[in-house]
């Protein structure tokens, strides 16, 4: 039934991939993004699966010397049509960053180890696969053991970013609050000018005044190397997100599986993973909304929103059976309401907007995450409407960036949101296609 869509899913794949890496798409993001990389992975490699090593191995090129592996490679620094490049991030204030290819100094939700453990199971015994990953297993390692070091000032066994970038669910309402704290003297910041408005719709991206303040970020993560205890101690922006943590402790579970199928000492990564299972029931459970919300470190309070990073938890294996199922009923509810899954935010808040990137709109890959989770809890039914809607949406209208979740407002478009002929969303759509 859907010939033609693995067809243009493949097309999109075959048309973002640069030889050594995917773009996101060709226009609106022309480099090497770390987590879309993890998840262009799992769809390539059911046909593609040398693209697939080589992707992450291209990322793992990136990687520094604390072990941090940043959120943007520039693998060509003659491409001028995004905001911030290179030069504006200056990765070298880092002595420990590759020369080549120059990066951001931030990082991402740590897909790695997940994906990885994913292309072990679709081809058990590839020999190229078996020695990839047992060549990059230490590397993946070394990039948790920087987010256990570098990001736990008081060792909980969580995580903080200091920049929504960070988070990948760049403008969503959780980072409103902490972000408005953030003042910004008129002048002080650099001119700049943003390129993603020129290949995209002004009210489908972030505000200017969100803008100014990931540049603010950007530059006090670049006072401080990027890599400073002074970013935990000063950032006025400080979060420990629920989603990047649950992502985490995925990969932390599939980097232990993969190390005992090996036979490599896992012990380290099972200590980590005890104490953040254990941080992340206590300090990121909300009892009023029956969800896992983020943590403001600065404000020290949770963000109490209920968000798509929550059902993330189910993928992580953190929750309860109790825990679970009302994460499944607030699902059922959605869908008995007139939504598409997964709405990216509350659709009863004040700050909900369908349009709007991270503020309201489905994203197929945070599907794809939600869709193992419910399943490994035993949620088929939901589970299959997460696909269902996943596969029906991209097939309606077309392989974009995010999507309309609202059904009487999605039936009169023509088209989804956001950038078009979109990586992630063609290689999770195909795992997911491929996977029945
Ligand atoms: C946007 C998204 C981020 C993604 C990037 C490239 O910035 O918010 O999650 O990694 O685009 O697709």
């Amino acid at each position: 039934m859907f010939d033609e869509l693995i067809k243009k899913a493949h097309e999109v794949l075959d048309t973002n991939w640069k030889g050594e890496f995917t773009v996101p798409t060709n226009t609106l993001y022309p480099f090497q993004w770390n987590w879309d990389s993890g998840f262009v992975s799992l769809g390539n490699g059911h046909k593609n699966l040398d693209r697939s090593i080589k992707e992450i191995n291209s990322l793992l090129s990136g990687q520094w010397a604390n072990g941090m592996v940043p959120h943007i490679l520039f693998h060509s620094e003659n491409e001028k049509t995004y905001f911030p490049n290179f030069d504006f991030w200056e990765s070298s204030v880092n002595s420990g960053s590759p020369d080549k290819p120059k990066s951001s100094g931030i990082t991402n939700p740590p897909v790695i180890g997940f994906v990885l453990e994913n292309l072990l199971i679709q081809h058990p015994d590839d020999e190229n696969l078996v020695a990839f990953v047992k060549e990059s297993f230490n590397k993946v390692v070394n990039f948790h053991r920087f987010l256990y070091n570098s990001r736990d000032p008081h060792h909980e066994g969580l995580m903080y970013m200091y920049h929504p970038w960070e988070s990948g669910r760049d403008n969503s309402p959780l980072w409103d609050e902490s972000l408005n704290r953030i003042e910004i003297k008129e002048g002080s910041l650099p001119n700049y000018q943003r390129r993603d408005l020129d290949v995209s719709e002004a009210d489908e991206r972030p505000t200017a005044a969100q803008y100014d303040r990931y540049v603010y970020l950007l530059l006090f993560g670049k006072e401080n190397q990027y890599d400073s205890p002074k970013i935990a101690e000063e950032c006025p922006f400080l979060i420990q997100d629920n989603m990047m943590n649950a992502i985490l402790i995925r990969s932390n579970d599939s980097l232990i599986r993969i190390g005992e199928r090996f036979s490599f000492d896992t012990s380290e990564i099972k200590e980590w993973q005890q104490q953040s299972i254990t941080s992340f029931n206590s300090k990121f459970w909300n009892e009023k909304l029956k969800m896992y919300v983020p943590y403001d470190l600065r404000a020290q309070k949770q963000i109490e929103y209920k968000e798509i990073g929550s059902y993330v938890s189910l993928f992580a294996q953190v929750a309860s059976g109790q825990q679970a199922a009302h994460l499944q009923d607030h699902l059922v509810h959605l869908h008995n309401n007139g939504y598409y899954l997964c709405p990216s935010f509350d659709v009863d808040s004040p700050e909900f907007d369908s349009k709007r990137y991270w503020r309201g709109p489905i994203w197929p890959h945070v599907n794809w995450m939600i869709y193992h989770g419910l399943m490994e809890y035993g949620y088929r039914e939901i589970a299959n409407v997460v696909k269902a809607d996943t596969l029906k949406i991209v097939n309606k209208w077309g392989l974009c960036e995010y999507y309309e979740p609202q059904k009487e407002v999605a039936k009169d478009l023509s088209l989804g949101y956001g950038g078009k002929n979109f990586s992630w969303t063609a290689s999770t759509i195909l795992d997911l296609m491929y996977n029945t």
